[in-house]
């Protein structure tokens, strides 16, 4: 019989998991227990410390619903949404497409379809802004019939499940681009707004003197059969927050700033935002990312 001490505990925790027959399940979790104990042992954690952390995580857990991911905003907010989706963009594919960024709690399935052209704004009122571009593969050659699902918050920072009763769907549509990829439609200039701060993660931000917010974005998810969908968001470079997103979503490459002198506007000086969405075929069929589908993830009854 061994006895077990701070240093070989770590050893023989991995021995006796190594009769693992999944050897992917094996790898993750002989990592998670050497960094776990890794972790505990750098800073010392004593028992009652480590109550409050079981604690929180069954907070996090208690908080979750189908429509209340706890966990995934805990995620997000310690940057390992991102690091994960970052790890997965860069394999799999042909090519790099357009950034991703996070997919977040307010996707809906089935949104109104709109006309290009048209307004995702049924009821809301604000400063309108005009969103164009064309949906492309790696060649730059428009993908006609390409989908676009849009959604964001209102001119108030809400999004429909917070403002409205959950059966009203706004500020968010699904277009179809022409036949060379080409698409447009009308919003609404988003407002910035805090992740939903009344839960456990909520309250560890605020320990953390974080402020919770994300700076003002529009959500887009392009999709086209045989190339790789596209989870992505464009954010407005105005925006205070733009630089310290308390989810770690924002790229360079996706800030954007409405303008009103673009030449090729589909409405001529109406303030506007023109960018062009590139996808990228997919080589391994590997799709998801963390995020897509959280309803899924809470067992039902
Ligand atoms: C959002 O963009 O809507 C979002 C993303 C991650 C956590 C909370 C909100
Ligand atoms: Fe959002």
């Amino acid at each position: 019989m061994q006895d077990l001490n701070a240093e070989n505990v770590t050893d023989a925790v991995i021995a006796q998991m190594a009769t693992t027959p999944d050897p992917r399940l094996r790898e993750i979790m002989e990592a998670a227990v050497r960094h776990l104990h890794a972790f505990a042992r750098e800073v010392n954690l004593t028992p009652e410390e480590w109550l409050k952390g079981i604690a929180f995580l069954t907070a996090v857990g208690q908080m979750c619903t189908p429509i209340r991911q706890e966990f995934i905003l805990l995620s997000d907010t310690l940057g390992l949404s991102r690091l994960v989706n970052v790890m997965h963009d860069s394999q799999g594919r042909e090519a790099a497409g357009t950034e991703t960024s996070l997919l977040g709690p307010f996707f809906r399935e089935q949104a109104p379809e709109i006309a290009l052209g048209g307004s995702i704004a049924q009821r809301s009122q604000g400063p309108e802004i005009m969103l164009y571009g064309q949906v492309t593969d790696s060649a730059g050659k428009g993908i006609g019939g390409a989908w676009v699902d849009v959604w964001q918050t209102d001119a108030e920072g809400m999004y429909d499940l917070q403002a409205h009763d959950p059966e009203v769907m706004e500020m968010r549509g699904r277009l179809r681009c022409d036949a060379e990829g080409r698409f447009h439609f009308r919003t609404l200039k988003p407002l910035g707004y805090s992740i939903p701060m009344d839960g456990p993660v909520g309250e560890l931000v605020r320990k953390q003197g974080r402020h919770g917010f994300r700076p003002a974005h529009i959500h887009i998810l392009v999709a086209a059969p045989g190339y790789r969908e596209l989870v992505t968001a464009l954010y407005f470079g105005d925006d205070k927050h733009v630089d310290s997103d308390t989810v770690f979503g924002v790229s360079k490459s996706l800030v954007v700033t409405d303008r009103t002198d673009l030449p090729d506007a589909p409405v001529p000086r109406m303030p506007s935002v023109r960018y062009d969405f590139t996808l990228s075929r997919e080589t391994d069929g590997s799709g998801g990312r963390v995020g897509s589908d959280p309803s899924k993830l809470v067992p039902a009854g």
